[in-house]
């Protein structure tokens, strides 16, 4: 009688809520919407990481009258899915940190431009969320600086391969390593690498320049890297460990959970920051420094991340771009690659890599089965925002699965990234990261299979924003 009773209460329960949710102001608007009390929620949620005074956007979206001004540009933007940026598709593929828009807050968004903007009552205003200065992730045990850079106003887009050398007391380990912005406004994305020297094979890590603008300066990554001192003094290449460092705004370094990931720091090292590419500025000698945190960690990684990648640079050589990454001016050009995964592994994270005529982007695996394994599809590249997509849980892809990544460039007038006009021949050069040469490069952070990796939650609280 009594679980009678409970069964009809949660029933009952039940019913109230699908109704309320059915009819209720889930899906309908507001009759008026105000700043105050509808869109400022859904900035403070969405859009203030980057839009607010020292964030990575040129404009605020905090004040009233921050907001207003770009009322009808916002409205806009998220319409057209370009704000918040997130070029990958819910749909197909979820990650940690996505930046999605309901329709309703879209909606919103709108009806509140199209009505003139107005503000509503002042006392219904949310609080701005707090963001943290520096690091997200705690007190770090060491902060490196990078050499500080001069832009001059008025001038384009930078490409810079920049070296931070460093020399601890003994080998150590590390558990997460950061790159913090000393500019948000200047500084749009870095990737980089960590130079692992032998003790005795590199006599001064400090030596050489400290950073190689990579349009205008060189020629090819190796003679970057000669300028950069970054052979061995016997003129050999030390051990590179990729992707240990990368930063794009609103995504910061990921803390993988407990047992998973870490970093074995060498006496002597470099970071190579790839691709510091630094925005426009209209303010003349912006002063950029940034720096990297360090979190050392007590032991060896019990789970050492690996990478592979496949594409432009493959690291096998046996994995290139199919048919070939030429693109002839006035074309389209669909092109793919393909690796067979030899062993099972569980993937953490990817990053799509093309330049400035990418089109779209999308990766899979397909099993010996014959099942799909969704890895990502981007509709709509943008050369802008190239995340590092951690997935939500570890990824298994069983040994001999095939890895097919798509690609397709656009080299016509239609493409308003274009780098020519009238649009030119474009194509991959090996060791060449100008923009204005292309890439197509899909690039996999993984751990070796273990039972049950697929229920491991890769979401740390506090670290990934
Ligand atoms: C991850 C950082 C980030 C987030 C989150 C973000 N923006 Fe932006 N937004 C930018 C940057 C950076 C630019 C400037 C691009 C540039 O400088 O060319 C920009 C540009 C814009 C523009 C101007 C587009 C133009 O034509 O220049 C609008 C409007 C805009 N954002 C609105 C929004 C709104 C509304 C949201 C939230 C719903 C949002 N943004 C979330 C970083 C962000």
């Amino acid at each position: 009688m009594k679980l009678r009773t409970t069964c009809i209460g949660v029933v009952v329960a039940l019913f109230i809520m699908v109704t309320f949710w059915g009819c209720g102001s889930k899906d309908t608007l507001p009759a008026t919407v105000t700043f105050t009390e509808h869109v400022a929620p859904i900035l403070y949620r969405n859009c203030t990481i980057c839009h607010r005074p020292g964030g990575s956007a040129h404009f605020a979206l905090v004040t009233y009258d921050d907001a207003r001004k770009s009322a009808v540009s916002s409205a806009f933007a998220v319409k057209e899915q370009l704000m918040p940026p997130w070029p990958a598709d819910p749909h197909y593929t979820e990650f940690i940190g996505q930046r999605i828009l309901s329709d309703r807050d879209k909606k919103i968004i709108q009806q509140w431009a199209d009505e003139g903007a107005p503000e509503g009552p002042k006392d219904k205003m949310p609080a701005l969320p707090g963001y943290p200065v520096g690091s997200l992730a705690g007190t770090p045990d060491m902060s490196i600086p990078v050499q500080p850079y001069f832009l001059k106003a008025n001038s384009s887009d930078k490409f810079l391969l920049v070296k931070v050398p460093f020399e601890l007391p003994a080998d150590t380990f590390a558990s997460l390593i950061e790159f913090i912005p000393g500019n948000r406004n200047v500084v749009h994305h870095v990737n980089g690498d960590m130079v692992k020297y032998e003790f005795d094979k590199k006599k001064n890590v400090f030596a050489d320049l400290r950073i190689v603008n990579m349009e205008e300066d060189t020629a090819s990554l190796k003679q970057a890297f000669e300028k950069l001192g970054i052979p061995n003094d016997d003129g050999t290449y030390p051990v590179l460990r990729k992707s240990v460092v990368n930063y794009l705004p609103g995504a910061y370094g990921q803390r993988y959970p407990e047992g998973v990931g870490g970093y074995s720091l060498p006496r002597k090292g470099v970071f190579l920051l790839n691709d510091v590419h630094y925005g426009f500025t209209n303010k003349d000698d912006v002063l950029d420094s940034s720096y990297i945190n360090i979190f050392f960690a007590k032991g060896p990684p019990k789970r050492p991340v690996q990478e592979f990648q496949i594409g432009t640079l493959s690291s096998f050589g046996t994995a290139p771009v199919l048919p070939d990454l030429v693109i002839l001016p006035n074309t389209v050009k669909p092109v793919y690659c393909e690796y067979t995964i030899p062993e099972d592994i569980s993937v953490l994270t990817i990053n799509p890599h093309m330049h400035l005529l990418g089109k779209s982007f999308k990766a899979y695996a397909v099993t010996l089965a014959g099942d799909t394994i969704r890895l990502i599809s981007i509709p709509r590249w943008d050369f802008n925002w190239q995340y590092f997509y951690t997935f939500r849980k570890m990824v298994k892809i069983p040994g001999g699965s095939t890895m097919i990544a798509e690609g397709v460039y656009d080299n016509t007038r239609q493409n308003l990234n274009n780098p020519f006009s009238p649009p030119q021949l474009v194509q991959e050069v090996q060791g060449s990261m100008r923009a204005r040469d292309e890439m197509f490069q899909f690039i996999v952070t993984y751990v070796p299979y273990k039972e049950g990796d697929e229920n491991i939650s890769l979401e740390t609280p506090g670290t990934t924003r």
